[in-house]
């Protein structure tokens, strides 16, 4: 394992994209604790929970297209996309956010990256994601991963940590604490989501290339 002092980077604005992006060069994910606001990370929490109770989040799937399946002993959650055109300010500033870590990305790493789809994601306590890797079998669009945790005071006994799978037989644990933002190459890193014991909050989304 890896030292983990070594693994976290913290702050907010430029700094923190510029160590983000310096991470994905150097290691190819990055783990950014107090990515966001606290403010606006609670805010896009509230906006999980009005969503789930309106009905807006639904069970999500494997694969897409024909190979769409629904297999909730794969993936627990249930998600609702983000919509591009928002004027929800915390989704504003989360799109801020984003924009300027794809243009540092494209210009530190000429990754060419282009569009963005992300969804919220809540997983039910008990529920998590088998170990996977973010591309589709018949599309490579997607070429830089996100998630960005919206989980009030998560403790370790309650599970749910990202693992992400490195090289050699070695992994990480993320855990999935309010604010705490991990960006990884799609192609390059399996990841699972480990059963978590309460409810689990988070927004999860990738940054395309031009098809
Ligand atoms: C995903 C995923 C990880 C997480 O949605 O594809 O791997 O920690 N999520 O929520
Ligand atoms: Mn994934």
């Amino acid at each position: 394992m890896p030292n983990s002092a070594d693994l976290f980077i913290s702050g907010v604005g430029a700094d923190a994209i510029a160590r983000v992006v310096d991470r994905i060069a150097t290691r190819g994910y990055a783990v950014a604790p107090e990515f966001l606001d606290q403010g606006v990370v609670a805010a896009l929490r509230a906006n999980a929970l009005r969503f789930d109770r309106a009905g807006l989040l639904l069970p999500a799937a494997v694969g897409h297209g024909a190979d769409r399946v629904e297999r909730t002993d794969i993936r627990g959650d249930r998600i609702h996309w983000l919509e591009e055109a928002t004027d929800d300010p915390c989704e504003r500033s989360l799109q801020d956010a984003l924009e300027a870590l794809r243009l540092a990305v494209n210009r530190e790493l000429q990754l060419g990256l282009f569009g963005f789809e992300g969804h919220y994601a809540i997983y039910p306590a008990g529920t998590g994601y088998a170990r996977h890797r973010d591309r589709f079998r018949d599309d490579d669009a997607r070429v830089l991963s996100i998630v960005l945790y919206l989980n009030d005071r998560w403790r370790n006994e309650d599970g749910g940590m990202l693992r992400l799978h490195l090289a050699r037989g070695r992994s990480i644990d993320v855990i999935p604490q309010e604010g705490t933002l991990v960006a990884f190459l799609s192609d390059r890193f399996a990841h699972e989501v480990l059963p978590a014991r309460r409810e689990r909050y988070s927004i999860a989304g990738w940054f395309r290339r031009r098809a």
